[in-house]
């Protein structure tokens, strides 16, 4: 390729909305996507650098019967289990939060059972809220990624970078999105359901789709900590 031209203030304005506006969302329209759309958001999203281009990522797209069948399953297994979650093959989170992560985690979690009128400690809605997950939040596509799990943690610092690529096509064309940690805890089902090799990890899955913007859980606003926060700059004066 070319040197790339450089971007208009409208295009920079418009790059940067797409970043700073997307958000999870946790309601979608049920709108049918084509499999093209999702095929161009994934090629997009394939552009996403990795180390010596090793590329470890794969995603697994489902809808229709096919995703209606892999959430009923999820769910069986959730009420099976009475809502305890499995251990996922790889750990997100540690065992014991600390600051300031343990402040955030709550605010997020506090904000959103807020906006859905849920009084904390009241664990069956809480319960029933989280369920939300496994039923890709009424989005039309759903999408399980996977990595080799002879992989090393840098494949993992690439995936992130493929899904986070993912989700800014997705807004790209129209499409909102929400990453979901939640499918790593039924891998086992995952599995079993979409008949997954056993050389592949479910590292989430992700619900896609156009936006239910009526929906009271989509009003939830996340903040961020600014870069003065978290970066220091050596040398500037
Ligand atoms: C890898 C990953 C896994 C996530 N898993 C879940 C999940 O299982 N369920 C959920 O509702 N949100 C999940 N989230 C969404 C986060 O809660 C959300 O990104 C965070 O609160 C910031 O909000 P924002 O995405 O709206 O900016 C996940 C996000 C990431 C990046």
């Amino acid at each position: 390729m070319q040197k790339p031209a450089p971007f208009t203030p409208a295009e920079r304005a418009a790059i940067e909305r797409v970043f700073v506006e997307r958000k999870s969302v946790r309601a979608f329209s049920g709108e049918p996507v084509a499999r093209e759309t999702v095929e161009h958001i994934l090629d997009v999203a394939a552009r996403a650098p990795s180390g010596t281009n090793m590329q470890p990522w794969r995603a697994h797209v489902v809808t229709g019967a096919v995703k209606d069948r892999l959430s009923a399953t999820i769910l069986a297994a959730l009420k099976e289990t009475g809502g305890a979650r499995a251990e996922a093959e790889y750990k997100y989170y540690p065992d014991q939060f600390f600051e300031p992560y343990l402040t955030r985690r709550r605010k997020v979690g506090f904000d959103m059972y807020g906006l859905l009128g849920i009084e904390r400690g009241d664990k069956a809605a809480m319960m029933a809220q989280g369920a939300q997950n496994y039923l890709f939040f009424g989005a039309p596509i759903g999408i399980i990624f996977t990595i080799d799990r002879k992989l090393e943690i840098g494949s993992w610092l690439d995936f992130g970078y493929f899904l986070q690529a993912v989700s800014i096509a997705a807004r790209a064309n129209g499409l909102e999105t929400c990453s979901q940690a939640a499918f790593a805890a039924f891998h086992k089902t995952v599995r079993a359901e979409l008949a997954l090799d056993a050389s592949e990890i479910v590292v989430c899955g992700m619900s896609l789709g156009r936006a239910d913007w009526s929906a009271k859980v989509n009003a939830l606003e996340t903040t961020r900590a600014s870069a003065r926060d978290f970066a220091t700059f050596r040398g500037f004066e």
